[in-house]
């Protein structure tokens, strides 16, 4: 069996590492606008790297230009989204991956109003996709939170932040509703934990006593509980729209067969799945809560807030998955740096550029434990490769690490369709050149699109195909039958 038909073959997009137009359209400050460039973040010393005080945000939002936020000008996707969007469908896109500026919509997030503006973007921007026979997928909310929000309220943190979430929701369900029908709620909802200010405006001293971990389970809860809304908000709107959640696959084997390090990876798995069970069961699993009490986090949570999770459940699974770790009891083993975690090295797989372990195998793993744990479609929403590309003289991009990177991982995605798992679709990451996350480097390239733009903002924005582009081509046109 190979790819079924109709598979949604693509590529994924955020709004903060693309489109740049940071101060454009009445758009508000996001979190993204302050983050400045890392390239040198000491990778295993993620939580310094990625903590934000206030005083570093005061000092940015003092900083009116873009020089050292690489994600203030992204690669002005904003103004040459037609362009990309035909690049993509030069390509064969199928679907579209891409998400919705909350501060472009919602500016401090506490307007009553949405931003017209800032609709009227994305309403061409989808109204263009729709033409060139695109289908969106569209992330709510993808480490893009009004600054402001973050600020005032220590983010994801107060209870209040639900409802303007949900008033956002609701406003891209009403405008956009039309031309959308696969929407996911928070990109990579874990992520909360690794960087609480990115993903959730979590702003460690603003937490008091408790500390930044029980301010994250809190916020993490209000998530849920927002997802659930918008869940049932947009299934009564919309009855044929689909709400996925989105999760960080961190595939982790044990370093040894050792029961202790069997056991201790267990741990790690269900504490990584944790935040899609609460997502498609409707509840949270006992044995977190029991961990959570152990460790003295208490939850707090508002009457119905129950009946909320269990009522906007998802329909799909999505996730994220670059990479695997293994874990071990022995404090002295080496550690190895991942998307945003340490993970103990693996012995028998090798690295990107950025030190992430590359490994396909894992994919199918994952894949095959996910359906059997959900028995929900799955949608692979982001996977690639950062690296190093060299432009040629005459202009061309050679990158056949990144062919094969590809290739390895769509064998395996085949192997696991073949065993029977429900797949919906892949969106790479990312099929352009963009800001990377972590440290904001526009050198760790991703894209089958290359972009002429170096990490200091120099550079013409011209966008050229690689050689990555002509065959990701060949691959949708053969419906992933011809991957040589
Ligand atoms: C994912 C994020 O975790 O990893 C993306 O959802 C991100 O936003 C991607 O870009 C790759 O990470 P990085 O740091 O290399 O850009």
């Amino acid at each position: 069996m190979s790819f079924p038909e109709g598979f949604l073959w693509g590529g994924a997009l955020a709004a903060n590492q693309a489109e740049g137009a940071w101060n454009v359209g009445g758009k508000g400050p996001s979190v993204a606008d302050v983050a400045t460039y890392k390239p040198d973040a000491d990778v295993k010393d993620y939580k310094a790297h990625v903590f934000m005080s206030m005083d570093a945000i005061q000092k940015a939002m003092k900083d009116t230009d873009d020089i050292g936020y690489p994600k203030r000008r992204g690669i002005d996707f904003y103004h040459h989204y037609k362009e990309d969007l035909a690049l993509f469908a030069e390509m064969g896109f199928k679907v579209l991956r891409l998400s919705i500026a909350w501060s472009r919509i919602f500016p401090t997030g506490e307007e009553a109003e949405p931003n017209e503006e800032g609709l009227a973007f994305y309403e061409e921007v989808l109204k263009e996709m729709r033409r060139l026979n695109i289908e969106p997928l569209v992330t709510l909310s993808h480490y893009e939170m009004p600054l402001h929000l973050a600020t005032k309220y220590n983010g994801w943190t107060d209870r209040r932040v639900v409802e303007y979430f949900v008033r956002f929701a609701k406003a891209c369900f009403d405008r956009f509703g039309k031309y959308v029908k696969y929407w996911l709620n928070f990109n990579e909802v874990d992520s909360i934990i690794r960087h609480p200010f990115t993903t959730a405006g979590i702003v460690p001293e603003l937490c008091g006593e408790k500390g930044d971990l029980a301010c994250c389970y809190q916020a993490l809860h209000h998530q849920l509980v927002a997802a659930g809304i918008a869940a049932k908000i947009l299934h009564e709107q919309w009855p044929k729209a689909q709400m996925g959640c989105m999760l960080t696959k961190l595939m982790t084997y044990p370093r040894t067969c050792a029961p202790e390090d069997v056991a201790v990876t267990q741990k790690k798995n269900l504490e990584n799945m944790f935040y899609a069970d609460v997502q498609v069961f409707g509840e949270y699993p006992r044995m977190i809560l029991r961990d959570l009490e152990k460790h003295g986090f208490e939850i707090k949570m508002e009457t119905g807030d129950l009946e909320i999770l269990k009522e906007g459940t998802v329909d799909f699974v999505s996730f994220s998955y670059y990479m695997s770790m293994t874990e071990s009891v022995d404090p002295n083993a080496e550690r190895t740096p991942g998307n945003t975690v340490l993970g103990v090295k693996n012995p028998y797989l090798e690295s990107s550029d950025w030190g992430w372990q590359v490994d396909p195998v894992g994919l199918r793993i994952s894949l095959i434990e996910l359906y059997d744990r959900y028995r929900k479609p799955l949608f692979i929403v982001e996977n690639g490769i950062g690296a190093k590309d060299t432009v040629e003289a005459d202009g061309s991009v050679h990158d056949p690490y990144r062919i094969e990177y590809f290739r390895r991982h769509f064998k395996e995605m085949e192997r696991a369709i073949d065993d029977g798992v429900e797949l919906m679709g892949y969106t790479s990451w990312a099929p352009i050149d963009l800001i990377s996350a972590s440290t904001n480097q526009m050198s760790k390239r991703y894209g089958f699109i290359y972009v002429d733009q170096d990490d200091m903002g120099n550079g013409t924005l011209k966008r050229s195909r690689k050689d990555s582009f002509y065959w990701y081509q060949k691959v949708i046109r053969s419906n992933g039958a011809d991957m040589d």
